[in-house]
């Protein structure tokens, strides 16, 4: 279904004018005691829409309708023991639901329940673990129902939003198809329409959903920095110009790269070579194309919630996810088809638009691609190498069945060498490093245990199958301190 985040400042008649059919209020690290905590405008609880307050938001319910969260109590941290009060009768919790386990995470708790509220289950350390007022349809519980260590919450969120809210499921990927194409159709009218396409998920679901919107008027550009994964670059011109039948230009600038590239190791310069070299060709190819009026962005629903607009005015170019970020003085108006999406729903859309699996479950690559993870001079015969070694890291993740379960598995190589024996004879070569991580968002990452067998595949390979690599080895460092690339 249709969600939106908002701050917890919107007004009454804000909230009333969105017309939502429910509301939640989230948890939070604050404390409803402190200073400057977050609260509602009480008017919000007078406009009988239902309201599911979860955690801190379950605390402000209780705080702001008259009732006690007690300080000081003995905080409950993870999993905690649930069990309903006698005979509380609970329209929200789901009629099995007794002496389960639910994820805790807080230090105060509410100890008396507002005048109207009745409390419906405890932990050990909760006395209201659940409270509830189905008169005025205001809901709340201390726990977490949204994370998976809370077996039964899914169970409690869909009871809220579908038989006590009475949404039904009409948010469908087919009906996001839709509504974009029309959005987008009246956007751009007949004007002209271009997208950068850089072989990430989000641009290229962008780019199909806005050519399923208006075809021709579409230009692509793809601009082949020579430092992408193995055969990435015919994968992105099989799958746009053949396959979909996208107008698309592909820009064949890797001797351009490694020129301006050559003799060049400070990391920070190359990603700034990389970059201004990639808005100098963008310009160049989008020159030729004046009529055009529009620029595609695969802006997703988080950058709008971290650039500080939920309300569509922060339509800020996405600089982190394109290669060193678009010339700032360019005149295109956005067009941003994905802007009220996760990254899940991406995928789905995705494959909902008929892109390959190859495309839309990619895991996470740089902007700058291969010219980070060559620690040292860039050339095209050490980005042969690590395309190589790199192709090995991914497919035996693959034939694992591990490729999902990773935020991102690569390879990266070193400008050391070190002695080896091979056969009879003696190597001075190069290392590979393997990189393979587990994360939510890249803002923290912890190493993946990777079986010792996969690991000894790998090396395996990658020695006996990479000419100039002598030795592999496996990084367990976590983020931090480490970052997940190595540049
Ligand atoms: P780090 O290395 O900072 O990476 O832990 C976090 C995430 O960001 C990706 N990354 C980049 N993406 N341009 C990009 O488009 C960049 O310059 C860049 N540097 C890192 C990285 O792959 C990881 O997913």
């Amino acid at each position: 279904m249709y969600s939106e985040i908002v701050p917890h400042r919107i007004t009454a008649a804000e909230v009333a004018a969105k017309q939502p059919a429910a509301l939640i209020l989230s948890g939070g690290p604050k404390s409803v005691h402190v200073e400057g905590a977050p609260s509602l405008d009480p008017a919000i609880y007078e406009l009988g829409i239902p309201i599911l307050g979860i955690c801190y938001g379950a605390q402000l319910i209780a705080q702001q309708l008259g009732g006690t969260v007690g300080r000081g109590h003995r905080g409950e941290y993870g999993r905690a023991r649930l069990t309903r009060l006698r005979d509380a009768v609970s329209s929200l919790l789901p009629d099995d639901l007794d002496d389960v386990d639910v994820w805790m995470s807080h230090f105060d708790a509410v100890t008396e329940v507002p005048p109207g509220f009745v409390a419906t289950a405890s932990t050990p350390d909760a006395p209201v673990a659940a409270m509830e007022n189905p008169e005025r349809r205001i809901w709340g519980v201390q726990y977490h129902p949204e994370v998976v260590h809370t077996p039964s919450g899914s169970a409690l969120i869909d009871r809220f939003l579908h038989e006590l809210a009475g949404i039904g499921d009409t948010w469908t990927m087919a009906s996001i198809i839709d509504e974009q194409v029309a959005a987008v159709r009246a956007q751009v009218g007949t004007g002209r329409v271009i997208c950068a396409l850089s072989g990430g998920v989000d641009s290229a679901v962008a780019a199909a959903l806005v050519h399923r919107a208006i075809g021709a008027q579409l230009v692509c550009i793809y601009v082949d920095t020579g430092l992408m994964r193995l055969n990435e670059s015919d994968q992105v011109v099989e799958t746009f110009k053949r396959n979909m039948g996208i107008e698309l230009i592909h820009v064949d600038a890797g001797q351009r790269y490694f020129e301006k590239l050559a003799g060049v190791t400070e990391p920070e310069t190359k990603r700034k070579i990389i970059g201004e070299l990639f808005v100098r060709i963008f310009e160049a190819h989008t020159g030729g194309l004046s009529d055009a009026e529009y620029l595609v962005q695969g802006t997703l629903y988080p950058d709008v919630i971290e650039s500080g607009g939920s309300d569509g005015t922060a339509a800020v170019i996405k600089s982190h996810h394109n290669v060193g970020g678009l010339p700032e003085d360019m005149t295109l108006k956005l067009v941003e088809p994905l802007r009220m999406l996760f990254k899940d729903e991406v995928r789905k859309l995705g494959r909902e638009l008929g892109l390959p699996d190859e495309i839309v479950m990619r895991q996470p690559f740089p902007g700058p691609g291969l010219g980070v993870r060559i620690i040292g001079e860039v050339t095209p015969e050490r980005v042969a190498i690590l395309q190589h070694a790199d192709a090995i890291v991914r497919e035996e993740i693959r034939e694992a069945g591990l490729e999902r379960e990773l935020w991102q598995a690569f390879a990266v190589l070193a400008d050391i060498r070190s002695v080896g024996v091979m056969g009879d004879e003696r190597t001075y070569a190069h290392p590979i490093i393997i990189r393979a991580v587990t994360s939510d968002d890249a803002m923290t990452a912890d190493w993946a245990r990777l079986p010792y067998d996969l690991l000894e595949t790998m090396s395996n390979r990658i020695i006996n199958e990479v000419r100039g690599v002598n030795r592999v080895a496996y990084d367990i460092t976590s983020k931090p301190p480490g970052t997940i690339e190595w540049e």
